[in-house]
């Protein structure tokens, strides 16, 4: 809860005003009854017009303030709620900006986008309810409680008597609810789960053709939300009708001795009449009472799924030094010094197994290796999505910790095989990678990555709007913008994770001849499948299961490797 306090502290104001307009709210609304009876007992009974005139105007005047701090309540509590929420938004994504790799492993986006949505907008409305309600309800049952005593104690007994026994029924009811509220909760998170799945992977839902499959997925958790929600709602009305025989029973009581008070003289009509309203309003204030605690308990668990992501520790963050040293990667020199990694820190086997290895600056480097053989592990430990386990990764000999994360990843450009765009022009997506490039420099980067050429067919050329409101690109097409973006920046290292993979292998090797002239400084990772492309490597690293098993030229280790061998002639078939 402490992680809430700095949002909460930009709406002081608002929080702070809203509860006295309560206040003053109450107060105007609670001796009006009294004021009624008085109007009753003293006007009507002594036709005293002056009077009803006087306190008429009086109970005008106090209903006009009430309304005006009511909509000042209302105001400062939309106001804070609202503003809470977007603070909170805006905190939660911040936190995920932050994230580290490891740290995204653990939330599906599916969850964080519920997180981000669904739970924010529960925990508003729940600070709405209770800027209203929490203060209003209990001071309204004191107040009440107290005014009622003051005009005729004898008959607050009979309050004495309802309100414990509407307290427990609603406490029986309540307690049995809960559960029911919590499974609520917990299914409809899984509904979120599943249409937000469904909807990140609707193509490929398509393509298999299980549209039907997903429906009846959809519709079992569909139906399993509905039959809590009715289980609950179940609980809910019976509060109703129990306030009602509760209050009714409660009035017949205060009419009864009432009514024998007023034929012995003791007691007036116009005292009956309010009080008959204060203990409706002691009845009232409880029920509402006790909805404001079940909405809250209802809000908890979303409030400890935005907790878990904001108390989450960001593992992968700048050090002290780091930031007092503020170092640049400059030349691209790689080295790996005694590697070892694992994505889980308990788990048993390490994915990369004790790797050293030096890329001089410059240098193109391919690795190849079978799929799960951690090409891709490796190459994430050179930006430090993940940090190593044991060992040093070292750039310019410097390790890669002891960069800040912007100077490391400025100059260092990863390229995955499932990047993405963002919707926007083309140009746009270039500059992504560099804000400041001129439109020479992002069409030389195209030219280089064999993007120009498609990108001048479209009518529009680069400005050619991308993503739902405008054309899809081919997936090859798509790659190529990937690799420009990211030499759009003239990094020292370049690592491509598998991004040629849908070009073709004609227009792959122009995009290697021409990094070869124009990417000539740049330290190149090359991760591919296929032997073609890598042949023109200064080097070729061989990884099988997280370990090199050998490195060299082409022409080396297709004499001293028989994995490469291997790899080699089951290419040399199907090519
Ligand atoms: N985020 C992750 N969390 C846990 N295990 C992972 C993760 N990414 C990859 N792995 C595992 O690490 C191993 C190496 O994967 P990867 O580096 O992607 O291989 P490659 O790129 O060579 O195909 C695989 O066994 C894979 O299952
Ligand atoms: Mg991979």
């Amino acid at each position: 809860m402490k992680k809430y306090f700095p949002f909460f502290l930009l709406y002081k104001k608002a929080l702070i005003l809203a509860p006295l307009l309560v206040i003053i709210d109450v107060a105007c609304e609670i001796v009006q009854p009294d004021l009624m009876s008085k109007i009753v007992d003293v006007g009507v009974g002594h036709k005293n017009l002056h009077y009803i005139l006087q306190t008429g105007g009086l109970m005008l005047v106090l209903s006009i303030i009430a309304i005006a701090a009511n909509v000042g309540n209302i105001y400062y509590s939309s106001h804070a709620s609202v503003g809470f929420a977007a603070e909170v938004r805006k905190g939660l994504f911040k936190k995920i900006q932050e994230f580290s790799f490891s740290n995204l492993d653990k939330f599906s986006s599916a969850s964080l986008t519920t997180r981000l949505t669904n739970d924010v907008n529960i925990v508003q409305e729940v600070i709405m309810m209770s800027l209203r309600l929490l203060i209003r309800a209990p001071l309204m049952l004191l107040f009440a409680v107290v005014i009622a005593v003051s005009i005729n104690a004898q008959l607050a007994l009979v309050i004495a008597v309802a309100i414990p026994v509407l307290g427990i029924s609603m406490y029986i009811i309540l307690h049995q609810g809960f559960p029911y509220f919590e499974q609520m909760q917990r299914r409809l998170d899984k509904v979120n789960a599943v249409v937000q799945e469904n909807l990140v992977n609707v193509r490929v839902v398509k393509s298999f053709v299980r549209e039907d499959f997903e429906k009846k997925k959809f519709g079992r958790t569909n139906d399993e939300l509905r039959e809590m929600a009715v289980k609950a709602s179940g609980m809910v009305v019976m509060i109703l009708p129990v306030m009602q025989l509760v209050m009714n029973i409660s009035i017949v009581a205060i009419v009864w001795f009432g009514g024998n008070a007023i034929i012995s003289g003791s007691f007036q009509v116009g005292q009956l009449m309010s009080f008959i309203t204060y203990i409706t309003q002691i009845l009232m204030s409880l029920m509402m009472l006790s909805m404001t605690i079940m909405t809250f308990s209802r809000a908890r668990a979303s409030s400890d799924r935005i907790l878990e992501i904001l108390n989450t520790t960001v593992d992968i963050v700048d050090s002290p030094e780091a930031k007092e040293k503020d170092l640049l990667v400059q030349k691209g020199k790689v080295e790996f010094k005694n590697v070892s990694f694992k994505y889980h820190p308990d788990a048993e086997a390490y994915v990369l197994k004790d790797i050293n290895l030096v890329v001089n600056a410059g240098e193109t480097v391919a690795i190849i290796g079978a799929t799960g053989a951690a090409k891709s592990t490796l190459v994430q430990l050179i930006p430090r999505l993940y940090d190593v386990s044991k060992g040093q990764v070292l750039i310019d000999d410097v390790d890669v910790r002891d960069y800040t994360l912007p100077n490391l990843r400025n100059n260092l450009k990863l390229v995955l095989q499932q990047n993405e765009l963002f919707s926007g022009t083309i140009k746009q997506n270039l500059k992504w990678g560099n804000p400041q490039a001129t439109d020479e420099e992002i069409i030389s980067a195209a030219k280089d990555a064999q993007a120009h050429d498609f990108i001048i067919t479209f009518p529009k050329g680069y400005e050619t709007v991308l993503g739902q409101s405008g054309i899809n690109v081919s997936g090859g097409q798509k790659q190529r913008i990937c690799i420009a973006r990211a030499i759009l920046r003239k990094p020292a290292i370049l690592i491509l994770d598998d991004s040629t993979s849908a070009v073709d292998t004609a227009t792959e090797a122009r995009i290697r001849s021409s990094f070869s002239t124009h990417l000539k400084g740049t330290t190149t990772f090359i991760i591919t499948q296929r032997l073609s492309s890598i042949k023109s490597a200064d080097r070729i690293i061989l990884l099988d299961d997280g370990a090199i098993i050998g490195s060299g030229s082409h022409d080396e280790l297709l004499k001293s490797s028989p994995v490469y061998q291997e790899i080699y002639h089951s290419q040399q078939l199907v090519s």
